[in-house]
């Protein structure tokens, strides 16, 4: 087991990786309303990465062993779909909610990956506060992020937080290291004990992305190969963000002005300098 350490040039290009990929989100956001389609939002989130940033899809064509490559440039998963739902001709209607998630690949060949939910229209209650439980893990495993931590703490404080709340953690998939290749060591489980895994260390970088189900956690794969739902049907939610482990916590790098800052529950040093960073963003360039 070896989580590589970036070098202080990794982490300045992966701090660009990472924020070009929120810019897609924040450049998509206004066109996720009733009556689109998930394949139009496909269609402008890549025409924006190529035309505008400069970037690639690193989701369109990946393949990887066992798999068809996936055929598209962003993920879309909508309502009881979980994670990897492939974006095509159906219309958003009101009461939806959607997880997009996107992920740039610079020309110096790093990766940026990040994800957030859309309620189309005022959205249920109940749909609302899965959405906003699930921020709060993310936020919740983010904070549990130090030098000198382990693994394990990120897992145990999303898995608390979810089950006290009535959901659910999806097991099959996880965080990962990310950098030169999309998905590299360590697996970052969204459930787990405190003090287990390995100790985190300054200068790691990796995803926190918990899929969090509003009933079981049990999940199945739809004929497409790709798509993941809910086996019961309940609804499903997501956050994803890049984290680079400091001595004294978390930096978030998928940050973008259009980001949502922490949740009220996330206090400190944390909340406030992701607050500063968010601020003092420049909108997304617009094409
Ligand atoms: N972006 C997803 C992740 O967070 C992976 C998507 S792979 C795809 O790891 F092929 F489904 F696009
Ligand atoms: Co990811
Ligand atoms: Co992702």
């Amino acid at each position: 087991m070896s989580i590589g350490i970036k070098t202080p040039e990794e982490i300045t290009e992966m701090r660009l990786a990472c924020r070009l990929a929120a810019e897609v989100l924040d450049y998509v956001t206004p066109f996720v309303k009733a009556g689109v389609t998930t394949g139009k939002l496909d269609q402008l989130c890549s025409d924006y990465m190529t035309q505008v940033q400069h970037t690639t899809s690193a989701t369109l064509n990946y393949q990887p062993p066992g798999y068809s490559p996936y055929p598209a440039s962003i993920c879309t998963s909508l309502n009881h779909q979980v994670c990897h739902g492939i974006p095509g001709g159906k219309a958003l209607k009101k009461g939806d909610i959607l997880n997009i998630d996107v992920t740039v690949v610079t020309p110096n060949g790093f990766f940026g990956d990040t994800s957030r939910m859309f309620i189309v229209g005022e959205g249920s209650i109940f749909a609302r506060r899965l959405c906003q439980v699930t921020f709060e893990c993310m936020w919740l495993g983010i904070a549990a992020v130090r030098g000198g931590a382990h693994l394990g703490d990120i897992g145990h404080v999303i898995q608390r937080h979810a089950e006290g709340n009535g959901f659910s953690v999806v097991r099959e998939f996880c965080g990962h290291g990310i950098g030169r290749r999309f998905h590299e060591e360590p697996q970052v489980l969204h459930y787990g004990t405190r003090g287990s895994g390995p100790e985190l260390k300054p200068g790691m970088i990796f995803t926190i992305e918990p899929m969090i189900n509003a009933g079981k956690a049990a999940i199945s794969e739809l004929p497409d190969g790709w798509t993941i739902v809910t086996k019961d049907r309940s609804l499903s939610a997501q956050f994803e963000h890049t984290i680079l482990v400091t001595e004294t916590g978390a930096e978030v790098l998928s940050l973008s002005a259009g980001c949502e800052p922490p949740p009220k529950l996330i206090t400190g040093a944390l909340a406030e300098n992701t607050a500063r960073a968010i601020a003092a963003l420049p909108s997304a360039p617009q094409p």
